[in-house]
């Protein structure tokens, strides 16, 4: 298994380019399935989640081509995806492939919405907590679905098609939120969503659907209308920039100090992360065509934040946001709200030498004068970019194994980094 080598202390300088957000390519991607018309979809980033999600899709009879592209030629803009579902041949979804990337669940809406039933193994991903999808099956119930479970699978129905309804969530899901949307866009009549997500992410699948010909009011608000039509068309969208990508890197460079340029990068995406870099020391200046993230020799703030569902601070930020807060002068305290379990990153942070005491959902870091390099496992996807930052601060050389979930999430993180001086190698097993 490959492994990531950093050896510390150096500073970064330079320019990244933000990669296509894999949080919005996924569901863009799955959007395919709602028409026989072909879906080309504009800055897709060169992720395994991608590539995994492109092998589900092919399965169910989807049609994907990748326009060619030399090597070395534009890196940065991303790739250029056709989906063509013309037939739908298979409904189901196996464990084999939903078990490893939780996002695939979400063929579960367009599916059911198309084809009147689809058969989608419960999901995976992450381990950071339990993950349920009671809300995506409550959203399909009320659109009109029979579900059972059968054997790890949601087996869903609806043999005369889907009819629009209010739901209320009681809990904001991103993913729930793009299920129901996705399916309610097929359904007949309005479909009305309360309390639904407002990731960015979620504006840019809806912002997609309405140029295949969707109706859907609301974008961007919790409460999202949509009238359902007979059938939707192609379209062509480009996939918007990568606000947790860009939160990672501008974190990073405060961490170390320096100044970074985030090529393509869209402040209005983070503005709280934005805001706690401020308060934390670094200086943000937001240019044309970018962000720019610079601190000098200043030492850091600690901070006390809490993570909350978009426009609060995010929860894929809050591991990154740990490791800077390692060598703060003083006592930061961080309270993680949306998934239960997702400090595995927190044991590894003291293997480097940080302060961390954990009560529950809650973390206190006191600031410790630098971190030393060490041996550490990667756990999840943000919690192995929060020790690639403790690696590029901490003295002496960090050796971050298992690296595989960084590839899930993160396009070309060594070569990125590399560019702006850091240290860093990967060592294929
Ligand atoms: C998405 C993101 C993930 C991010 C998360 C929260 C993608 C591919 N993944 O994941 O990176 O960390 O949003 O911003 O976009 N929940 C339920 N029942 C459900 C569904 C969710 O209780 O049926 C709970 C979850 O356990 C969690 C909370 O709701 O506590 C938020 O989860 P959700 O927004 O659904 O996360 P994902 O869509 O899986």
């Amino acid at each position: 298994m490959d492994r990531i080598k950093i050896v510390g202390g150096q500073r970064l300088k330079g320019k990244i380019p933000i990669s296509g957000a894999k949080n919005a390519a996924l569901p863009l991607m799955i959007a395919s399935l709602l028409t026989q018309d072909r879906l080309t979809l504009k800055n897709v980033p060169n992720l395994a989640d991608v590539n995994l999600l492109a092998r589900i899709l092919r399965n169910h009879g989807v049609d994907h081509s990748v326009d060619g592209k030399r090597a070395g030629n534009n890196q940065h803009i991303g790739e250029t995806f056709h989906l063509t579902a013309r037939d739908i041949v298979d409904t189901t979804a196996p464990y084999e492939m939903v078990s490893r990337m939780r996002a695939s669940f979400w063929v579960l809406g367009p599916l059911l919405a198309r084809m009147g039933e689809a058969r989608v193994s419960m999901p995976g991903g992450c381990a950071i907590g339990t993950r349920p999808v009671d809300l995506h099956l409550m959203g399909m119930k009320a659109l009109g679905a029979e579900i059972d479970i059968d054997g790890g699978y949601v087996v869903a129905r609806a043999p005369k098609g889907l009819r629009g309804n209010r739901i209320i969530f009681p809990k904001v899901s991103v993913g729930a939120t793009h299920n129901v949307m996705m399916a309610a866009t097929l359904a007949k009549g309005e479909t009305v969503i309360e309390n639904a997500a407002r990731e960015p992410e979620v504006a840019d699948v809806a912002n997609c659907l309405v140029k295949m010909g969707a109706k859907i009011e609301g974008i961007g608000t919790s409460t999202v209308r949509i009238q359902g039509r007979d059938r939707l068309e192609g379209a062509v969208h480009t996939v918007l920039p990568d606000r947790i990508e860009t939160g990672t890197y501008a974190f990073a460079v405060a961490a170390t100090g320096g100044e970074l340029f985030l090529e393509g990068a869209r402040p209005e995406l983070l503005e709280t992360p934005l805001d706690v870099l401020r308060r934390i020391g670094a200086t943000v200046t937001i240019e044309e065509g970018g962000i720019r993230v610079s601190r000098d020799g200043g030492h850091l703030e600690p901070v006390s934040i809490e993570t909350q569902p978009y426009p609060g601070f995010p929860t894929d930020l809050q591991a990154q946001l740990m490791a800077l807060t390692t060598t703060a002068r003083g006592t930061s305290v961080i309270r993680e709200t949306i998934f239960e379990n997702r400090f595995m990153h927190v044991q590894e942070l003291v293997r480097l030498g940080a302060d961390i005491k954990l009560h529950g959902d809650t973390a206190t870091i006191s600031g410790v004068q630098g971190l030393r390099g060490a041996q550490v496992m990667a756990t999840d996807l943000r919690a192995s970019v929060s020790l690639v930052i403790a690696g590029l601060i901490a003295d002496g050389e960090t050796m971050i194994n298992r690296v595989y979930h960084l590839d899930r999430g993160f396009e070309r993180l060594e070569h990125k980094l590399s560019a702006c001086g850091a240290i860093i190698e990967r060592i294929t097993a």
